[in-house]
């Protein structure tokens, strides 16, 4: 361990953290300009072209996944790593099957279109927590039918937790309490584990960079990339509109010039509130984690950039072994983890592009364990998949049908929108949630389904349409 670099870690941190308590952003920032924005609602005549690019760098083997799975997932309380979690869909997929499945079947639309075998190769960050357990899932699932030559694991730094004097932390008394260094660790393991090296040796050009907890992520989306490519990008954001002014989210915007994340605490509530003149929030570019990057501009980003990236601190409760010997768990923050931040580096980029797409299409990440009124949580993942797949089935032609074979309003009513799942136990069925699966070895984003639903009429209790057909539940899916 370099305690040297530790203790300059810390003292920078520490004074960026009191300086950004005191100093807010608001006088600072703008809004992303239109001419970098890409938009699925308003740019409709363009996505198909974008689509197109993105299609035909994927088939020229130009362009890899990489995902970013070295976190901890402390809020969600699982032993393991996040990605092999089951939200409980009726298929009960973990996260790395359903996007280990999106990247299969994007390959082969690409094949299709372009007459041409090709691979995304799959960069799987993971940590010195989660690099064993994650490698054996994936060797005991066969790769979900990857090539295992194209998933490449790799692993991030641990820093040390501190108190608030610099002191590292004992976890008990022969161990130093550390953790993954932030899912920006991605920049300095990148170049210290060959893996640049390994991008560049396959001729890649695009790098799409994901979380591994958004059970909606469009792995290697072709319409992200292929809009970031034809504008020329080296950086890309995809963001969803953040509507509400105080809802604790992080917006894309520039400050000082500079294209960065702010913080919801960063700011106060009178410029959280403003609004342009179209009604809408003046900052309401919501980050979700979800990047393009061009190759050169990584490398760039690894060999020259990462050294000026700052830690940032977070304060935790963190467990620590006492002059007795004895584990005493905090029940208040007793010090600090230091994380960099993966979207810290758009501040470098040349030509920076943000793309607006819509959150119940794109985005319901899994944080936090089930509860009552929770957010972010199993039951909310999970109903999201559920209703974008049941939105795709409608759009595709198809009807669904309650328990008695009544056909069901194609628009759910308001309060299973706002609150899915309110109504799940009324038992005329009527008023269920549909519970409504599509393998994405089947549909990428809705595709190809109209041969297997149009003017066909579905059970609304339990369908799931894999790669051996449609299967539909008479009952309802237990647990569900
Ligand atoms: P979060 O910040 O939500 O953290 O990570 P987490 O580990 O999933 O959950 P908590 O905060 O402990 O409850 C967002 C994404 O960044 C990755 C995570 O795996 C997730 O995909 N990440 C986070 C890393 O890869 N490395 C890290 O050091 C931290």
């Amino acid at each position: 361990m370099d305690f040297k670099e530790i203790n300059g870690f810390f003292k920078s941190a520490m004074e960026v953290s009191s300086n950004s308590k005191h100093a807010k952003m608001d006088a600072r920032m703008e809004p992303v300009p239109r001419d970098v924005l890409g938009s699925v609602t308003r740019d409709q005549g363009s996505l198909g072209e974008w689509e197109a690019a993105g299609l035909l760098s994927i088939s020229q083997n130009k362009v890899a996944a990489l995902l970013l799975a070295g976190g901890q997932g402390t809020r969600l309380g699982v032993s393991y790593p996040k990605g092999m979690y089951d939200v409980g869909l009726p298929s009960h997929k973990t996260l790395f099957q359903i996007q280990a499945e999106r990247i299969l079947k994007l390959q082969e639309l690409a094949e299709k279109k372009h007459k041409t075998k090709c691979c995304i190769p799959w960069y799987i960050m993971t940590s010195g927590r989660t690099m064993e357990s994650t490698r054996n899932f994936f060797s005991r699932h066969n790769y979900f039918g990857l090539n295992q030559k194209s998933v490449v694991f790799f692993q991030q730094g641990m820093l040390p937790a501190m108190d608030y004097n610099g002191k590292i932390i004992l976890e008990n008394k022969g161990k130093l309490s550390m953790a993954p260094d932030g899912n920006g660790g991605l920049y300095r393991a990148l170049g210290g584990q060959g893996i640049l090296q390994d991008m560049q040796e396959r001729g890649i050009e695009c790098i799409h960079v994901y979380c591994v907890d958004n059970v909606l992520v469009k792995v290697a989306d072709p319409t992200f990339i292929g809009f970031c490519v034809e504008k020329g990008a080296d950086c890309g954001a995809k963001v969803v509109e953040k509507t509400n002014p105080t809802e604790a989210v992080g917006v894309v915007c520039k400050v000082d010039g500079l294209y960065q994340v702010v913080e919801y605490s960063e700011i106060t509530l009178t410029t959280a509130e403003k609004r342009s003149s179209d009604g809408r929030l003046m900052f309401n570019a919501g980050n979700v984690a979800n990047h393009f990057f061009s190759f050169s501009f990584l490398k760039d980003v690894v060999e020259k950039y990462e050294p000026k990236l700052q830690h940032h601190v977070a304060q935790k409760k963190i467990p620590y072994v006492d002059e007795t010997g004895q584990i005493i768990k905090p029940d208040k923050p007793n010090g600090i983890k230091m994380e960099k931040f993966v979207f810290d580096i758009f501040q470098f980029a040349n030509s920076f592009v943000v793309f607006e797409v819509l959150r119940e299409d794109e985005f319901s990440p899994l944080k936090n364990a089930d509860s009552q009124d929770g957010k972010d949580n199993p039951t909310t993942a999970r109903q999201a998949l559920m209703s974008l797949h049941h939105r795709w089935v409608l759009t595709a032609g198809g009807h669904f049908i309650d328990g008695n074979g009544t056909r069901l309003p194609a628009i759910p009513r308001d309060d299973e929108r706002v609150n899915p799942g309110v109504n799940r136990n009324l038992k005329d069925g009527t008023d269920l949630p549909i519970k409504c699966e599509i393998s994405p070895l089947v549909s990428y984003g809705g595709e190809g389904l109209e041969d297997l639903v149009k003017g066909q009429e579905l059970s609304a209790l339990g369908l799931i349409i894999d790669e051996r057909g449609v299967h539909q539940l008479a009952e309802n899916v237990n647990g569900l």
